[in-house]
């Protein structure tokens, strides 16, 4: 099966797209500020850098190399045991898992530009009622948004890599870039700008315990879309000849100053006009809206604007995270673009809605297990095993598996003297890294 390929920018953009999204903005800012702010962030920006970065480039490797599906180059690029190692490439599976709550969140986020526009709480405690409300009582909503979520990214990824992916990227994060950067400026001339980059980047070291070490790796895979192939599969459409290095640079340097940006700005705002750096997933969803109501008129605008930015950022995420999937059945089932678009788009849609009534009372207590529902396990499962799972795969896998000359060829002259210290890391710091957070999240450690 010919695979379509992207242009560079085309490429660079749908891998940052991929990489941006709820993760940066969401995430980032409400685990940073659980976790006490600088120091965390350091770790986390030391992690992106030596981990992260490294890992992306293994893992851009196997798709141009392999240029086919995730297990089909698992499979070609093994010089031995291939059909073990061809399980390395299921790990495309962990997107559409997390799809399953992703696509929910993305709902919310539809919901919030509209109630954006029509009604700003007025105050955090309004704000707190209103999103528990559509937490744990409104089905018919999150249901309504949670559908169109699924509908937009099933019909983008039927239209393939250049007419779907590659078009609705070049659109959307260049948009997305532009309003941040708009209202970044702005939180750059108010008074409390200084108190969020001390905020941010003071590091108060008594915040850090392993907890907050093996968060910070955690995130750093998150947020780069690493190990769940969806970043290898883009890959497989490189263009011919690429540099696989400046465009990892360009995808991490893109995601690492979009988190920021977006941390400094959300802190900036909920310092002048909230009640400080808030805790907790609902930053976003409740402190964030009652700060934009103090603003005035300008805040209407910018609660607007920016859960826009945030669907944006979450459907350019969503289609590499299903793509992986979708790819694979059309390489190895023949399957039509069509038919395996709208099958794993119902996959996660359907499962979806249970991970949504999960949350919902009255099926909460049906649905949840130990301490957690099935919305959060399913968000658990996926950080805490699947992904260093595929990380530790990919590190071995081009680390010890795929013939180190063959590595060499591409990879030496585009990272010159720094080759040898990539390989190390990925072979011994990567693995033992992943093993530590996988252990971690499982509660050995
Ligand atoms: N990197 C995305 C984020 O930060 O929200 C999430 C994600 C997308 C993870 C694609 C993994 C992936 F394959």
């Amino acid at each position: 099966m010919k695979i379509a390929r992207f242009s560079r920018i085309g490429f660079i953009l749908a891998a940052a797209g991929s990489a941006v999204g709820l993760g940066n903005i969401w995430k980032f800012p409400y685990i940073a500020g659980e976790y006490g702010g600088g120091a965390f962030v350091l770790i986390y920006l030391i992690t992106v850098l030596l981990i992260g970065f490294s890992i992306m480039i293994a893992e851009m490797l196997i798709g141009y190399l392999g240029k086919r599906d995730g297990v089909t180059s698992f499979e070609e690029l093994a010089p031995r045991n291939k059909h073990l190692w061809k399980f390395g490439g299921f790990q495309g599976l962990a997107g559409l898992f997390i799809m399953i709550f992703y696509s929910v969140v993305i709902g919310w986020i539809f919901h919030y530009i509209v109630t954006s526009i029509t009604h700003l709480p007025t105050n955090v405690q309004e704000a707190e009622t209103t999103f528990n409300a559509m937490l744990h009582t409104n089905i018919f909503t999150q249901l309504f948004y949670h559908t169109l979520a699924f509908i937009w990214i099933t019909y983008i990824l039927t239209k393939g890599i250049k007419g779907g992916i590659e078009k609705m990227n070049l659109v959307l994060m260049p948009t997305l870039m532009i309003i941040l950067l708009g209202m970044f400026a702005y939180a750059v001339s108010l008074d409390t700008f200084g108190q969020a980059v001390d905020f941010m980047f003071k590091a108060d070291w008594s915040k850090i315990d392993s907890k907050a070490f093996v968060t910070a790796v955690g995130h750093a895979f998150f947020t780069l879309s690493l190990g769940m192939g969806a970043i290898m599969t883009y890959s497989a459409s490189m263009e011919k000849g690429s540099n696989l290095v400046t465009n990892a640079f360009w995808v991490v340097f893109l995601d690492t100053s979009i988190a920021i940006v977006a941390g400094l700005m959300l802190f900036t705002f909920l310092y002048q006009y909230g009640s400080g750096p808030a805790k907790g997933p609902g930053l976003v969803f409740i402190s964030l809206p009652a700060a934009f109501y103090e603003m005035g008129i300008i805040g209407n605008v910018f609660a607007v604007l920016f859960f826009i930015a945030l669907a944006f950022a979450g459907l350019t995420s969503s289609v590499s995270l299903v793509e992986p999937m979708v790819q694979y059945f059309m390489d190895r089932f023949s399957w039509s673009r069509l038919k395996a678009s709208i099958s794993m788009g119902l996959f996660f849609y359907l499962i979806g809605i249970i991970a949504l009534l999960s949350n919902i009372d009255g099926y909460k207590e049906l649905l949840t297990w130990g301490d957690k529902n099935f919305f959060d396990w399913v968000d658990h499962f996926t950080a805490a095993i699947m992904l260093p799972l595929g990380g530790l795969v990919m590190a071995i896998f081009v680390g010890f598996v795929i013939e180190k000359q063959r590595v060499e060829s591409v990879l030496r002259p585009q990272l010159g003297f720094a080759f040898d210290t990539w390989y190390f890391s990925l072979r011994y710091i990567t693995p033992v890294a992943m093993f530590i957070v996988m252990l971690s999240f499982m509660g050995v450690l």
